[in-house]
C-alpha cells in the first residue's frame, strides 16, 4: 500500500530492517486475516466469493507471479484435499500470452499483494475476456486489480515495505485456505461440524508462527553458515514443495546466492548431480504422511556428501538430527498448517544469510515491490 515516507521511516520499529518487521508481525497479521473471514460467531468461513456457484464449478483457475505464485501452489493442494475442487495454477506471463481456453461459466482467480503487478493484471483482463467469474486476491484494496476483478477478496496484511514478500505470503495462504474451506461447505465435502473444525485449525496459526519466531536465534545461526555458499537447493514434498520454491526465490532476491527449488522426488532426475560438500541442501521435511519418502531422498543425498540442513517438526526431526550435517525441529503442527511455519524458516534462513553478507535486504539489486512493466 502506498504509505508517506516518514510513516516509513517510523515504522521500523525497533527492526533493523522492514523484512524483520515484516517477519515478526506475521502472528498478528495473521490473526487478523483470519478474524475478517471468519463469521462473528467464529463458526464459519464468512466472504464475498460466498457469491459463487461453487457446486457447479468444473475447476478453478489462479493466475499470479513470484511469491504470490506459490501462494497460488499452496492453495492447490488445500482446495484439492479440502474441497476436491480441480485447481489449475499459472504463471501470469505465461497464461496471459498462450491464452488457454477456459471452461464457460468458470471462475479464474488472481492474486496479488500489489494489485498492480502487468502480467497479473493483463491475465485478469483476458479471463474477463473470456466471461470468466473473476476473483481478485489482493492487499491493496484501492489497486486496479482491486477495482476491475468481480469480487475483491482482501488479504488484510497491511503495508509490505520489504521487497521480499514475507506477511503477505502468509496472508495470502491463510486467505485461501480458508477459501478452501468454505469451498469444501458449498460443495457438501464438509458439513458444519467439519467446518468448525478447520476454523478452529486454522485459528491455532498466530500461536505456532509466534513458536517459530522464537526460535530465531538457530535460523540466524544456520544461515551464517549458508551465507558462505554460492549455490543451495530446497528440497520439499506436497505442500512443502511451493515452500522451497519459495524459500529458493527468497534467498536468492536479498542474498544473491543461487539456489533452487525441487520437488524432492524429482532430484533423482537430474539435480542429484549438483550435490557436492559445498552446497547447502535445506530440507522442509514435516512430519507427515511423505516424512520417510523424504528421509530416503535426503540419505540418498547425504551418500553423495551432500550437507544437509534438516528443517523438521517433531520427534521425526530430532530422530535424524544426528545424521545430517544441522537441524532446526519446529513446533508439532498438523501436516495442513505446515506452510505458515515453514515460512518463517525460509524467511530467517533468507533474511539472517542477507545480514550475514551484508547485502541490501529491503531494496535488492534490480528488483521492485510492484513490477508494473511486462
Ligand atoms: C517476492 O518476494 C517478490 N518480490 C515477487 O516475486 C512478487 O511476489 C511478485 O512480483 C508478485 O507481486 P504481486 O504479489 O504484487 O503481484
Amino acid at each position: 500500500q502506498t504509505v508517506a515516507l516518514d510513516t516509513i521511516i517510523a515504522d521500523k520499529g525497533q527492526h533493523r530492517h522492514f523484512m524483520a518487521k515484516e517477519i515478526h508481525e506475521q502472528p498478528s497479521v495473521i490473526a487478523r486475516a483470519l478474524g475478517a473471514w471468519i463469521s462473528d460467531d467464529r463458526q464459519r468461513i464468512a466472504c464475498a466469493a460466498e457469491a459463487v456457484d461453487w457446486a457447479r464449478i468444473p475447476r478453478l483457475t489462479i493466475v499470479a507471479c513470484g511469491t504470490a505464485f506459490y501462494a497460488a501452489h499452496v492453495a492447490k493442494v488445500w482446495m484439492e484435499r479440502v474441497a476436491r475442487l480441480p485447481v489449475e495454477i499459472e504463471i501470469a506471463s505465461e497464461f496471459r500470452y498462450r491464452e488457454p481456453p477456459l471452461p464457460a461459466r468458470g471462475v479464474t482467480m488472481v492474486v496479488s499483494q500489489s494489485g498492480e503487478t502487468a502480467d497479473t493484471l493483463a491475465a485478469l483482463r483476458y479471463a474477463k475476456a473470456q466471461r470468466q467469474v473473476t476473483l481478485g486476491l489482493v492487499n491493496v484494496t484501492t489497486s486496479t486489480i482491486a477495482r476491475e476483478a468481480d469480487i475483491v477478496l482482501p488479504i488484510h496484511a497491511g503495508p509490505e515495505i520489504g521487497v521480499a514478500s514475507t506477511k503477505a505470503f502468509t496472508a495470502m495462504v491463510l486467505c485461501l485456505s480458508a477459501l478452501a474451506v468454505m469451498i469444501a461447505r458449498k460443495r457438501g465435502e464438509i458439513d458444519g461440524a467439519g467446518e468448525r473444525a478447520h476454523v478452529d485449525l486454522l485459528s491455532t496459526v498466530p500461536r505456532l508462527m509466534s513458536e517459530t519466531i522464537a526460535l530465531e536465534g538457530q535460523f540466524e545461526a544456520l544461515a551464517r553458515d549458508i551465507a558462505e555458499a554460492s549455490d543451495a537447493l530446497f528440497l520439499g514434498r506436497g505442500l512443502m514443495f511451493p515452500l522451497a520454491l519459495e524459500g529458493a526465490l527468497k534467498l536468492k532476491e536479498i542474498t544473491y546466492i543461487h539456489a533452487e527449488g525441487y520437488a524432492a522426488g524429482e532430484i533423482k532426475h537430474g539435480p542429484i548431480a549438483l550435490v557436492d560438500e559445498a552446497t547447502p541442501i535445506i530440507a522442509l521435511a514435516p512430519h507427515d504422511a511423505l516424512f520417510e519418502k523424504m528421509a530416503s531422498n535426503l540419505r540418498e543425498v547425504m551418500g553423495r556428501k551432500g550437507r544437509v540442513a534438516l528443517i523438521g517438526d517433531g520427534a521425526a526431526c530430532r530422530a535424524m538430527a544426528d545424521e545430517v550435517w544441522r537441524s532446526v525441529t519446529l513446533p508439532a503442527v498438523d501436516p495442513l498448517l505446515a506452510p505458515f511455519v515453514y515460512a518463517v524458516a525460509v524467511q530467517f534462513i533468507a533474511y539472517h544469510a542477507a545480514v550475514a553478507k551484508g547485502t541490501d535486504v529491503d531494496q535488492p539489486r534490480n528488483l521492485a515491490k510492484s513490477v508494473t512493466v511486462e
